[in-house]
């Protein structure tokens, strides 16, 4: 296995990254109980194997007559032979049944559970490059297609396999003859059939990948149907499905087409060991080489033969198909997690809040330098601002301290220890965030709020909403705290939104707190009440506050100028109005209280 070669975060379950390892790892938990579906598979298949030999021993029995006998007595052996063997098939086959119901939802809960384990240790990086819904969507089929290919194996493949050697040993013992020309026709069947299904797959993979294409093109239409109606383009949105639509019309014809191919020959090899063994027993018959029962067997045996081997071309093409997409997940899935704890991380403990920047290089393309050496100390309880251009670096500087992204080189230090040797978690138990655009969960009001600390009780919620200037809105609603909020919460209102995640923040009461315009979308007299409440809140905190909005930073301890990822000026909001720079040109500028959107509109 070579799963140990590559990064990944120690809580991660070590997931092998080849499809075999990954299927193997996920089942290995049953194996016993897969040993004994074998076990059941096995008598189920002889069961019926075996019926054909039950009759060819009654068949001989009556062509010898009955003498006397009572016809009970005459032909007993072999019809108790065969009551057995119909009863030995039910009740295996049912038995097996009842294994794969115990272990079929169990497999597929552990395959997912294992998936998504791994998948949460992924990076900021990772999940804005993939489509959480095309995410979801790989794991359910990842796990469905591991159970998928185990039942293959169990149900299909394995029973097929004692069938095929079974009745070829019989007829062996029949006749030498006609055994070998049923085995040479199975061989030459299996491998054309494994052939087939192999140069299959690629047909059947682009089928695939062009329905998950049409359902993703359908997903970003109904999303964005707001867009086409507003701007009158439904019949635009209707032709640009369309063209899609037909490439999966092709991609399944062409697949169909294959599948057909494969059809013509089943159906000419299932005549030709029909008519073959027919004729063939026949004439050995004619020579007195073997008995009406053997005859009737072989006959039996062979469509036996041919009812399993049209089985087995299908499932060839489906398992290489479940292959095909538990390969994808795993490509998509196990990768290397980019931001990974050490071995053995220290526990970050804030007791001061002292942030450090030491020659940080950082960009997220190395090529593309956003911070080239950054050195900057934020005291202890210091509440500083950070102002400057849209795409200055402010967020990037915020995304460092919360280990979103790992510096390319130097060092983020917190009350001296450096954040890259801490654990993930005891950092973001310390330091709190109220991103511009909160996400909420589809859950209640008040479980995300709860959200901030767990064990709070209702009254602590309704106190953080409070302070959040959220209780107001939220009692109004019909269902109270209690009201669901939609999809990452967009039934509420920029504003209400952000209420929420201030809410949040208050209750989680970390000793570093970081606002990236967390109240930007609120009017100013909402905010100037959640802005004194959060300064009640700030206490002794280390605050870090990014604003558009001047007014909400001017009153801050520092504020720190941004341009192009420098840190241009740094001072407290008089010291650089006297400065007469940058900052006193924004402050200038934004009279309404905004930034320009310009550098040169401050030349
Ligand atoms: N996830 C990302 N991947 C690649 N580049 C990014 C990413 N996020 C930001 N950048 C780039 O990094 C630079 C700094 O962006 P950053 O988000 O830090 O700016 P900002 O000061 O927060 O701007 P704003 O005021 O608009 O929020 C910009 O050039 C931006 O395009
Ligand atoms: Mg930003």
């Amino acid at each position: 296995m070579n799963s140990s070669q590559f990064r990944r975060a120690a809580s991660a379950p070590p997931l092998p990254n080849r499809t075999v390892s990954f299927v193997w790892y996920c089942v290995k938990q049953f194996k016993f109980l897969m040993l004994l579906m074998l076990v059941l598979e096995s008598g189920q298949a002889l069961g019926g194997i075996l019926v054909p030999y039950a009759i060819k021993n009654l068949m001989d029995a009556v062509n010898l007559g009955r003498a006397n006998l009572p016809l009970w007595d005459a032909f007993r052996q072999p019809l108790l032979l065969l009551l057995a063997l119909n009863l030995m098939e039910i009740i295996f086959s049912r038995s097996s049944g009842a294994i794969l119901i115990i272990m079929g939802p169990r497999l597929r809960q552990r395959t997912s559970r294992l998936l998504y384990a791994y998948l949460q240790q992924h990076s900021p990086r990772y999940f804005a490059n993939h489509f959480a819904g095309s995410l979801a969507h790989r794991i359910s089929e990842t796990a469905m297609s591991v159970n998928h290919t185990m039942w293959s194996v169990l149900c299909d493949f394995w029973p097929i396999a004692i069938t095929f050697t079974v009745s070829v040993t019989l007829l062996l013992q029949a006749n030498q003859g006609l055994g070998l020309f049923v085995a040479g026709w199975v061989l030459l069947y299996v491998l054309i059939s494994y052939g087939f299904a192999t140069r299959c797959q690629p047909y059947a993979q682009s089928y695939a990948a062009t329905r998950s294409l049409v359902n993703g093109k359908i997903v970003d239409a109904v999303t964005n149907i707001m867009n086409a109606k507003l701007f009158a383009r439904l019949d635009y949105e209707r032709e640009h499905l369309e063209s899609f639509l037909e490439t999966e019309v092709q991609a399944g014809r062409r697949t169909f087409w294959y599948m057909e191919r494969v059809r013509w020959f089943q159906f000419i090899a299932a005549a030709c060991l029909k008519v073959g063994t027919i004729a063939y027993a026949l004439m050995l018959w004619d020579s007195g080489q073997i008995s009406v029962g053997d005859f009737a067997m072989s006959t039996g045996l062979a469509l036996l033969i041919i009812s399993d081997a049209r089985n087995l071309t299908r499932r060839f093409l489906e398992f290489f198909e479940y292959i095909g997409n538990i390969a994808n997940g795993v490509d998509t899935i196990v990768r290397e997690h980019e931001i990974i704890d050490a071995s053995q991380p220290a526990e970050l403990a804030i007791q001061r809040g002292r942030i450090e920047f030491k020659q940080v290089c950082f960009g997220y393309e190395a090529s593309q330098p956003v911070f080239a050496g950054l050195n900057v100390v934020i005291e202890a309880g210091q509440r500083v601002g950070l102002v400057g251009f849209s795409g200055s670096g402010k967020s990037s500087f915020v995304n460092l301290i919360l280990r979103n992204y790992e510096p390319q080189s130097g060092q983020i230090l917190i009350d001296g220890q450096d954040i890259g040797l801490c654990s993930q978690d005891s950092l973001h138990q310390q330091v709190s965030l109220i991103p511009q655009d909160p996400s909420l969960f589809h859950r209640s009001l008040k479980d995300n709020i709860r959200y901030g600390r767990l064990q709070a009780d209702d009254r602590e919620i309704r106190q953080a909403a409070a302070l959040a200037h959220a209780d107001d809105f939220i009692q109004a609603m019909p269902d109270g705290y209690d009201a669901l909020v939609g999809e990452r919460g967009v039934k509420l209102s920029g504003g209400q939104r952000q209420r929420i995640a201030i809410a949040r923040v208050m209750l989680k009461d970390a000793p570093v707190l970081i606002l990236d315009e967390a109240t930007s979308s609120l009017d100013s007299v909402t905010e100037k009440i959640i802005q004194d409440n959060l300064d009640r809140v700030m206490g002794r905190k280390t605050v870090i506050a990014i604003a558009h909005r001047l007014s909400t930073i001017a009153h801050l301890d520092r504020i720190l100028v941004f341009d192009q990822g420098r840190i241009v000026e740094d001072g407290s909001h008089d010291e650089l109005l006297a400065r007469q720079g940058f900052y006193h040109r924004l402050w200038q500028m934004q009279a309404g209280g905004f930034l320009p959107d310009q550098a040169e509109a401050v030349e």
